[in-house]
Order: structure tokens, then sequence, then C-alpha cells
């Protein structure tokens, strides 16, 4: 079952999906958060950490299993997942870096690295809340558009329009790393309540593709379609395609 929530812009967006990670961490204090990275959860992060330093949460007992991570990048890469989670939140709550996990970009056995981490995931009982945000063409973590879904975590190859979307944060377009390690939908579906955030017009299709389409690797985040507890948290602008099809919204 789906819940769209409807928000004006990205501030209130990045509140509201602090709101609900929050109120995770006070039901569960020891609870798993399945976390992504991007430009769009930095606003909710900083939310977050502001809520800890206000001393309304602690992150003491939470554990972490992020999404993805490049193939290649060091975790000192400041543009790896792994420094993005500590710059834009690891090192602003008081969670034990023991505690996160991130799948190693650099394991000189890529194959044992996805299988380790699947363990990993499993072992820690799945996240209790996976927060998502969604590429333009409909992907999650880095599974990409295919013509299969891939339950395991897995090394891809990223689109020509990943790439594109992500040189923005490194010099050039070939700076961008080509793979990445990858939560596969296995794990994303195995979470208890997923959490999918999106703002601006540029996820508009993607948004509606994910839950208005056809459930298709094409748009991997149309899975999402066959989760239980999945909560959309998204701007006006995201979810114009949506709402001008008649789809009902919470305010
Ligand atoms: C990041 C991730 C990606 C991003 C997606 C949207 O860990 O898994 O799926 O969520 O590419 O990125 P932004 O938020 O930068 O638009």
């Amino acid at each position: 079952m789906v819940k769209i929530y409807q928000t004006a812009d990205y501030a209130s967006m990045s509140r509201r999906a602090a709101h609900i990670i929050a109120a995770e961490v006070i039901r569960n204090p020891s609870c798993v958060l399945g976390l992504a990275t991007g430009s769009t959860p930095v606003g909710a992060y900083k939310r977050l950490a502001e809520m800890v330093a206000e001393g309304d949460i602690s992150f003491k007992n939470v554990k972490s299993v992020n999404l993805d991570e490049y193939k290649g990048l060091a975790p000192t890469h400041d543009q790896s997942y792994r420094y993005f989670m500590q710059d834009n939140l690891f090192n602003h709550v008081d969670i034990d870096v023991a505690n996160t996990n991130v799948p190693d970009g650099l394991a000189a056995d890529a194959e044992a690295e996805c299988a380790r981490y699947d363990a990993l995931v499993e072992s820690l009982g799945w996240a209790d809340l996976q927060l998502l945000g969604l590429g333009r063409n409909g992907h999650i973590g880095f599974n990409e558009p295919d013509d299969h879904f891939t339950k395991e975590t897995h090394v891809v190859d990223l689109t020509e329009s990943t790439i594109d979307a992500n040189a923005r944060f490194f010099a050039s377009a070939d700076e961008v790393p080509r793979q990445a390690l990858t939560m596969g939908v296995g794990c994303i579906m195995a979470a208890r309540r997923v959490l999918l955030i999106a703002s601006g017009a540029d996820k508009a299709d993607a948004l509606y593709a994910a839950f208005c389409g056809p459930i298709t690797p094409q748009c991997p985040a149309s899975i999402l379609q066959l989760h239980s507890d999945v909560v959309v948290v998204a701007d006006e602008a995201a979810l114009s395609k949506l709402t001008a099809a008649g789809v009902a919204v919470c305010k």
C-alpha cells in the first residue's frame, strides 16, 4: 500500500521526511535505518541532526545500512557515499560509526562484498525503515532500468543518464565511476517500511511511472507497488503528473 504526502517545496518535504524518520527512532531506539545519498535527503539529514542537537532524538543505538557505493572510490574520497554519509549525517548525530554500514567500494572481490552485504543486512533483521531517493529514470539505489529485477546486492554498470545526473558532483563526467555496488530489490522490499522522497519537476515522470505505471524492471521503483507499507513524501512539482491524473494525495 502506498500513502502519498504532498508538500509545498523541498524544505517542507525535508522536514516531513525527517519527522517520519525521527518517529521511527523514537518508537524503536535501536532500529535499523536504510539510508540513501544524493541531493534529495540532504535537507532531511540536516533536520535530523538539529533534532539530535536539540535533545529530541538520539541515534545512540541506531544501526544503519546504506543502499549503495561507487565501485573504486575509497571511503575518504569526497564523492564516495561513505564520505557523503559522514559529512551529511553521521558526523552530526550521536550514532556509533561501528553501527553504520556502506558497501565497500574498494573490495578486491566485489562479488564477495555484495554477498557479505546481503548477509549483513539479513543478520540485522532487514531495515525497519528504508529511505529512498528516486532517479530520473526510475532507479532506486543503483537498480537501473533493465529487463529483469535483481534481488541480491550486485555490481551494476551505471547508465549514461545516471552518469550525467551525477557528473555535477565531479570535475567532469569522465571522473564519474562507471560501476557501483547496490542493494538489490530484495533488501529494499524486505524493509518493513519504505519512505521514498522526491523533489522537483525533473522527478515528475519517474514518480508517475513508479506509482501509476506498470510494474516493470524498466522502472525499478515500480516494484514498490508490491510493498505493503510505502510512504511517499514529495513536493508539488515532483507530484505534478500524479495530481494531474487525479491521484489522491494527503497534505
Ligand atoms: C543514492 C541512491 C540514488 C539516488 C537517486 C536520486 O544512494 O541510491 O538512487 O537516490 O539517484 O538522487 P538525487 O537525490 O541526487 O536526485
